[in-house]
C-alpha cells in the first residue's frame, strides 16, 4: 500500500479522504496541498495531514496523488503534477464530473492516471467539517478508460476497498450522463428554488417561515458556490438536457393545475410518489 500520499484541495472532501486513509493505512504519511494558507493551518492543527505545501513543486517520493480541489482546477494541477512527478506515481482524484475531463487528465499525466469519484458528501465544505468514516458503506465509481494502468487502477480500486466503499466501474461519459440527473439537476433545482424564492419574496421575508418540507428540499443549496460553479460548467451538455426534461415535466404540472385536470393531477403526483417510495 501507499507509504506517501499528497491531498491536492485540503477541503472537506481531501480531509475525509486523509481521515479515513490515516485509519486504514498504518503508518502512511499524508502531505496536504492547497493555495488557501488557512485551510493548511486547520489540517495541520486538526492532525489531517502531516505536512503541508503551498506550492506542487516541493512534493518527492510520492506514492499517489489525490485531487480533490474543484474539477476545473484540475487541468492546471495536472500540468504543474507533470513537471514534478516521476513515472511511478499514481494519480487519482475525487471529482463530481468525468467524461472529457477524465480523457484529458489522462492526456497530461498518462497512463497511471486513474478517474474516480466518491458517491458521498454532504453540503458541508471545508477541512473542519471532514469526517473520517465518510465513505464507509457508500459506492466509488471507478472510471477507467482503455487506456488505464490496469495495476494502477487495481491499487486505487483496493484503496478505496479499504476505507470501506464498495467499488463500481463506470464509462466517463456514462457517469456524466447518470450524475447529471440524479446529482447535478437536483443541486440546480434547489439552487434555483432559493432564487424563486428571493424573487417572490414581496413585503414579506418568505425565509422566515421555512417549512419541515422547504428546508428537507433545499439543504443541498447551501453547498459550496465554487464546487457548484465548476461542475455544472463541466458537465454542461448533461446538465442543461436534465434541465429541459425538469421544465417539460414542471410545465405538465403546470398545465394539469392551470386546467384543473383533477384525474391526470392525481395520476401524475402518484407516479411521482411511487417511484420516491422505492428508493426507502
Ligand atoms: P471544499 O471547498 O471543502 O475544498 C476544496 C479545497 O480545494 C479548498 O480547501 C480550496 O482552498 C482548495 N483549492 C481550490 N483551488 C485549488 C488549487 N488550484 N490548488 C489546490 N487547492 C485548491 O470542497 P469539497 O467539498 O471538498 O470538494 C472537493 C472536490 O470533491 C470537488 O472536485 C467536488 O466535485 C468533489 N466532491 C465533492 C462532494 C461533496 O459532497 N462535497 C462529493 C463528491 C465529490
Amino acid at each position: 500500500m501507499f507509504k506517501r500520499v499528497a491531498i491536492v484541495g485540503v477541503g472537506f472532501m481531501g480531509g475525509s479522504f486523509a481521515l479515513a486513509l490515516r485509519e486504514a493505512v498504518k503508518g502512511v504519511e499524508i502531505l496536504g496541498v492547497d493555495i488557501n494558507p488557512k485551510a493548511l493551518e486547520k489540517a495541520l492543527d486538526l492532525k489531517v495531514i502531516d505536512r503541508a505545501y503551498e506550492r506542487l513543486d516541493d512534493l518527492e517520493n510520492v506514492g499517489l496523488v489525490v485531487l480533490a480541489s474543484p474539477v476545473r482546477t484540475f487541468y492546471n494541477i495536472a500540468k504543474s503534477l507533470k513537471q514534478v512527478l516521476d513515472d511511478q506515481t499514481i494519480v487519482t482524484d475525487m471529482g463530481s464530473v468525468k467524461g472529457k475531463l477524465v480523457y484529458e487528465l489522462e492526456n497530461i499525466l498518462g497512463k497511471k492516471f486513474v478517474g474516480g469519484h466518491p458517491i458521498a458528501g454532504t453540503e458541508k465544505s471545508g477541512v473542519e467539517n471532514s469526517r473520517k468514516d465518510l465513505f464507509k458503506g457508500k459506492r466509488f465509481i471507478l472510471t477507467p478508460t482503455p487506456n488505464t494502468d490496469q495495476e494502477a487502477k487495481r491499487k486505487v480500486s483496493e484503496l478505496w476497498s479499504l476505507l470501506g466503499s464498495y467499488v463500481e466501474e463506470m464509462d466517463p461519459y456514462v457517469h456524466d450522463y447518470v450524475f447529471g440527473c440524479v446529482s447535478h439537476l437536483p443541486h440546480a433545482v434547489a439552487f434555483a428554488l432559493i432564487d424563486a424564492l428571493i424573487n417572490l419574496k414581496k413585503d414579506v421575508d418568505l425565509f422566515k417561515y421555512p417549512g419541515a418540507g422547504f428546508r428537507d428540499f433545499t439543504r443541498i443549496a447551501a453547498s459550496d458556490p465554487i464546487m457548484w460553479r465548476d461542475i455544472f460548467l463541466e458537465n454542461k451538455e448533461n446538465v442543461l438536457t436534465a434541465i429541459d426534461v425538469y421544465i417539460s415535466s414542471l410545465q405538465k404540472l403546470v398545465d394539469l393545475i392551470r386546467e384543473g385536470r383533477e384525474e391526470e393531477l392525481t395520476s401524475y403526483l402518484k407516479e411521482a410518489r411511487e417511484h420516491r417510495l422505492r428508493l426507502e
